[in-house]
């Protein structure tokens, strides 16, 4: 009897079909169902998602892929459905489009699982590049006939870039700096120094400290070949404590356009009199106390003596500086495709803080512009500026992966600009005492594009290469301005735009 029973229920357990999985492949060209006329097809799917995850096979660049997942609509038409196609088409410096094709494995009996809940599938492939834009379209088949609609479903998916807790694996943006721990420590030293500490990076042996409150208050570089915590005294011209300290590391790979590290000015420690001190002090009895109490009332005398000395020579010092130094006004053009933060962020602060210039930048002047009309705004500044720069760079891929999108993109339209200033430029050609005014500065190495050709007249420099040269030709171009024509340059900083 038990036999019966048993042999029973296996042959009922045989009868239930095995549930349905996926065996995928690539398919890129149309599916053969396409050629065929099909009088039933299969409705769209329910949902579909994308994520970024990481593979578990560490194949270095293509760590990073995409987790599709789709859920299948629960309806009669399930029964005709034979496979689901996903293609994904991404969009940054070029496009690409691949797509695979998911075979199920059996016919599908129920329209749910026997378990209940729908019929989930997910499928993990499409390695995912920096900073794109992923079209992910997808669809059932045997699909609709040729010239009629087919059901079908499309996600958009947004690759981060390196700052990202996934992203940042990609081998990319590790020799961008993303697994660098420079472990940033600060401290206002003195009203006008400034001490900070991080450790090297491998990646690297230049680097900028800058710090800033609202303004760029002060900058030093860093050159360090060995790994090891180093230490940089920071001279700085405003309040310090609470302020922002930017590292800006320059690693082979990225050169200007690397990952940055910040952290903040603290007070450093008082190194005085510890408690221990204290109490062996009192212990000791009454002549020693009185004696330690007579030698700190002298240090203090001397030192409140010092400090009132220093203090009056700072102002001396920091007063000689903002009269004796006239400013120079320059004007900075550059085409669309140099990337806004990272390249003249750091041209601009390069030029305000070691070449003690004011910058005029087309950025910081949208309302005048629209105001005046840009012709009429460029040739004002023109007039105005004491050099006029073409900012220009070789690289147009250096946005990628580091540069933030939103704000100063690539895409931003100063090229109208850059063109009327170009063309302004052409126009003085036959001038030598106006050719004067302009300079090149490039932030890669290389000649002049074909199409600007004509710049070529100028003189040309390269940062940070001939940094000290293009300094001293703006030094040499401030001879020129007299003393005090100018009120003080207002000092811009990247971080309020
Ligand atoms: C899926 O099915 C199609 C048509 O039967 C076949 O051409 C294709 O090779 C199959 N793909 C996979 C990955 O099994
Ligand atoms: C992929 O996504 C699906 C649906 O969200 C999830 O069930 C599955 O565990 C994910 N796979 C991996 C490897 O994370
Ligand atoms: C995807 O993005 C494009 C452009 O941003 C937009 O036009 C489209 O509606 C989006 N599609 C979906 C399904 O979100
Ligand atoms: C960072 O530096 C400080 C001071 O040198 C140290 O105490 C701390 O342990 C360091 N942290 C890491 C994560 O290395
Ligand atoms: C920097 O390092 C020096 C030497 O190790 C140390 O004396 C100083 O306190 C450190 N300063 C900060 C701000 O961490
Ligand atoms: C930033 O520095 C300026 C210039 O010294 C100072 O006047 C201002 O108080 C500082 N701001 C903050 C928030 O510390």
């Amino acid at each position: 009897m038990l036999l019966v029973l048993l042999s029973l229920a296996a042959l009922c357990w045989g009868a239930v079909p095995p549930e349905p999985t996926i065996q995928c492949g690539s398919e890129p060209g149309p599916s053969p169902e396409w050629m065929v006329r099909h009088t039933l097809t299969p409705g769209d799917l329910r949902d579909l998602r994308v994520e970024p995850i990481k593979s578990s096979v560490d194949l270095e660049d293509s760590s990073i892929l995409m987790n599709i997942s789709w859920i299948l609509r629960a309806d009669a038409s399930i029964r005709l459905l034979k496979a689901t196609k996903i293609c994904v088409m991404g969009k940054s410096h070029f496009q690409s489009r691949s797509c695979i094709r998911c075979n199920y494995t059996q016919a599908f009996h129920t329209q749910t699982r026997p378990s209940g809940g729908k019929w989930t599938f997910s499928y993990i492939g499409f390695p995912v590049e920096l900073n794109t834009v992923y079209f992910i379209g997808a669809h059932n088949i045997p699909n609709a006939n040729m010239n009629e609609d087919g059901p079908s479903m499309a996600v958009n998916f947004t690759s981060p870039g390196c700052l990202d807790h996934l992203m940042k694996y990609k081998k990319k943006c590790i020799e961008a700096g993303s697994l660098w721990k420079p472990n940033i420590t600060a401290c206002k030293k003195t009203a006008n120094t400034v001490e900070v500490n991080f450790t090297t990076s491998p990646l690297g042996d230049r680097y900028m400290a800058l710090i800033q409150n609202t303004s760029v208050i002060g900058t030093s570089y860093v050159s360090e070949k060995e790994l090891t915590r180093t230490s940089v005294v920071v001279h700085v011209t405003g309040e310090s404590e609470g302020a922002v300290v930017q590292l800006t590391p320059y690693f082979h790979t990225c050169g200007n356009d690397c990952i940055r590290q910040r952290g903040t000015v603290m007070r450093c420690p008082q190194t005085g009199v510890s408690p221990q001190d204290h109490e062996r002090s009192v212990l000791g009895g009454w002549l020693p106390l009185l004696l330690s109490a007579l030698l700190v009332a002298t240090w203090v005398l001397v030192a409140g003596i010092y400090l009132i000395w220093r203090h009056e020579r700072i102002k001396k010092t920091s007063f000689s500086t903002t009269t004796l130094l006239p400013s120079l006004k320059v004007l900075v053009v550059y085409p669309s495709e140099i990337c806004f933060h990272h390249i003249v962020c750091y041209f601009t602060e390069f030029l305000q803080n070691r070449c003690r210039s004011e910058v005029i930048l087309e950025k910081w002047q949208k309302k005048k512009i629209a105001e005046m009309g840009p012709v009429q705004w460029l040739t004002t500044q023109k007039q105005a500026a004491d050099k006029v720069i073409f900012l220009l760079s070789n690289d147009n891929t250096m946005c990628d992966g580091t540069c933030d999108k939103k704000e100063g993109g690539p895409c931003e339209n100063s090229q109208d600009l850059f063109h009327l200033a170009f063309n302004l430029f052409c126009s003085d050609l036959r001038s030598q005492t106006h050719l004067r005014k302009y300079v090149v500065v490039y932030f890669r190495e290389g000649d002049i594009k074909d199409s600007y050709s004509a710049l070529s007249v100028c003189p040309t420099y390269r940062l940070m290469k001939d940094a000290t040269d293009f300094c001293a030709e703006l030094l040499h171009a401030k001879q020129h301005v007299s003393v005090g024509r100018r009120s003080r340059a207002r000092h811009y900083s990247c971080l309020s735009l």
